[in-house]
């Protein structure tokens, strides 16, 4: 009976303190991830000239369904989040600018300074 008693003591605790991290977790989500993420205008200048003819106002539909400048502000903070990391896993990869763009283009193409410059901002 008495072990009984003991293990259950234990169970108790140890629901408790997931409960616990569990509220923590929430917090951190919370106050930490969900803070906004303005685009400074050092980041954006480059934005503007490697990625803006098309993910501006007045660029191509199906690229400004997946990220718009434009309305960033208009984004929510997590929303925010998410685009930002897009935004350095498709330079780093190379999927953005698109190749087509850049052939025709060449005056869009990133500097491995940029892209550090844009994914330091992304990571912050
Ligand atoms: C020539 C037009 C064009 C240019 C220039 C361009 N994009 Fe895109 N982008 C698109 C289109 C079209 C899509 C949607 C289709 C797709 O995902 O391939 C897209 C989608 C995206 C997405 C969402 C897709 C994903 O994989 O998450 C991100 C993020 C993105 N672009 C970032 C950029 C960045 C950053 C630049 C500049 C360095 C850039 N784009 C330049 C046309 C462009």
């Amino acid at each position: 009976m008495k072990k009984i008693n003991i293990l259950s003591g234990k169970a108790l605790a140890a629901i408790f303190s997931f409960a616990l991290l569990g509220l923590l977790s929430i917090n951190a989500v919370l106050s930490g991830e969900q803070s906004p993420k303005p685009i400074p205008d050092d980041v954006m200048k480059i934005l503007n000239n490697s990625c803006g003819k098309c993910h501006n106002q007045g660029g191509s539909g199906a690229a400004l369904a997946n990220l718009n400048f434009t309305k960033w502000d208009n984004y929510d903070a997590v929303k925010q989040a998410k685009k930002a990391e897009a935004i350095c896993r498709t330079i780093t990869s190379g999927k953005m600018p698109p190749k087509s763009f850049v052939k025709k283009n060449p005056q869009v193409v990133l500097t491995e300074d940029q892209k550090i410059f844009i994914c330091t901002w992304s990571k912050q």
